[in-house]
């Protein structure tokens, strides 16, 4: 369950999606809408502890869902020569580094209020702030230069 001190601090819930995170790229903007619903479906599987097999799968669709992702918006900075494609496939990277290690952790720990907060952490962290601050970064670049 969650305390009291976590709701006062705005853990526990996972932002639903806003079109102030909208980049104006349709292709990306639908896989973005994609990725919250997978996120969503992970953090409530791990934090109603439904069966591992479940978690597991979500956890593979969340990753797999990342890939494809990744590589859309890497060819498309490419395509475009944005000028921060070096330092925005490293972060990629990362996220899918920080996922690896959460499903790690669900393959030997099983589901828990621990990692369900970390696989909030990590969707919050790696796909909102990243979004507004990394791709839109990418989608002003081109808005700009063409
Ligand atoms: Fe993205
Ligand atoms: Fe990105």
């Amino acid at each position: 369950m969650l305390s009291q001190s976590d709701l006062q601090q705005g853990r526990g819930m996972l932002r639903d999606w806003s079109d102030d995170y909208l980049t104006g790229i349709e292709e990306i903007d639908g896989q973005h809408k994609g990725f919250f619903e997978a996120a969503h479906r992970l953090y409530d599987y791990i934090l109603n502890c439904e069966g591992e097999k479940a978690v597991e799968e979500a956890v593979e669709f969340l990753r797999d869902y990342a890939d494809t992702h990744f590589h859309t918006e890497e060819a498309f900075m490419q395509k475009h020569e944005f000028p921060g494609l070096k330092h925005h496939k490293k972060l990629h990277a990362e996220f899918l580094e920080s996922l690896d290690m959460l499903g790690d952790n669900l393959k030997v720990f099983g589901p828990s209020q621990h990692l369900a907060d970390r696989a909030l952490e990590v969707a919050q962290d790696w796909l909102i702030d990243h979004i507004t601050e990394e791709d839109m970064q990418y989608a002003e670049y081109v808005k700009e230069h063409g």
